[in-house]
């Protein structure tokens, strides 16, 4: 899968998405990431990016040429259009259900805003989706970018070494995980659940069911109502006192 970062900081995402598994599946040919400085693509003498917005206010907005001539760069690089994302606090909210739907994209362009954000003229005709990393805001695009390209990135066939890591963990079947210890069995006179130590599969796998619904109903009940729950689930919960 390819991804292509358009920024005006392009060390402040290469950073993080140059080391450990994002790395790793870079070099086995799985990921190609490419970064790209907006202001390369200035038809200003001084590269210019931006300028005051019109109607007045604060802050500087990105202009549309240097943006809008990235992404046509990228497109004659790849042959085809790709999926361009614009990273915005007004965006769609990121979640699992959209990393997924995201992994199934060949190419993905992210453009990453700065200062006030991007003319809407970008937004309006060439941006496929505005997305936001959640409910807060950041100092630029990059950070999301790089939040996205990670998320979708494990998400795609040999990224992760072992397919059951990602099969199990929180939200990739809705719920949040359990949780989970390693040797050694006492530390701080804290010791692990027998179970664990128990050898009983079907114990634990019990065990490992309920701590996660446990948790989920305790942090994020809202994800109760989509997740796919069994008669048993169902029965543990309202043993919880959980009647949605
Ligand atoms: N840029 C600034 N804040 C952001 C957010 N919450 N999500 C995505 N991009 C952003």
């Amino acid at each position: 899968m390819r991804f292509d970062i358009l920024t005006l900081f392009p060390e402040m995402v290469k950073a993080p998405l140059e080391d450990s598994i994002i790395k790793r599946a870079s070099d086995k040919n799985i990921l190609d990431i490419h970064y790209h400085n907006i202001r390369d693509f200035s038809d200003n003498k001084h590269r210019k990016v931006d300028d005051e917005p019109y109607g007045g206010g604060k802050g500087m907005i990105m202009q549309p040429q240097p943006i809008f001539d990235g992404v046509c760069h990228i497109k004659e690089e790849i042959g085809e259009k790709p999926y361009v994302i614009y990273v915005s606090p007004a965006g769609n909210l990121l979640n699992q259900d959209k990393v997924r739907k995201l992994s199934e994209n060949k190419n993905i362009t992210i453009i990453c805003g700065h200062y006030e954000g991007v003319d809407q003229r970008i937004i309006d005709e060439i941006v496929d989706e505005e997305i936001s990393i959640g409910d807060y805001v950041l100092t630029g695009g990059e950070l999301a970018a790089c939040v996205i390209v990670d998320s979708v990135s494990r998400m795609i066939e040999g990224v992760l070494s072992d397919e059951e890591c990602f099969e199990k963990e929180s939200h990739y079947n809705g719920l949040l995980e359990h949780p989970q210890y390693t040797r050694p069995f006492e530390y701080h006179g804290m010791t692990v659940p027998e179970v664990l130590i128990s050898g009983h599969h079907k114990n634990i796998e019990k065990w490992q069911r309920e701590k996660s619904l446990e948790k989920t109903l305790k942090v994020r009940p809202d994800l109760l109502e989509k997740a796919e729950l069994s008669e048993k689930d169902k029965e543990f919960l309202k043993g919880e006192g959980y009647n949605g």
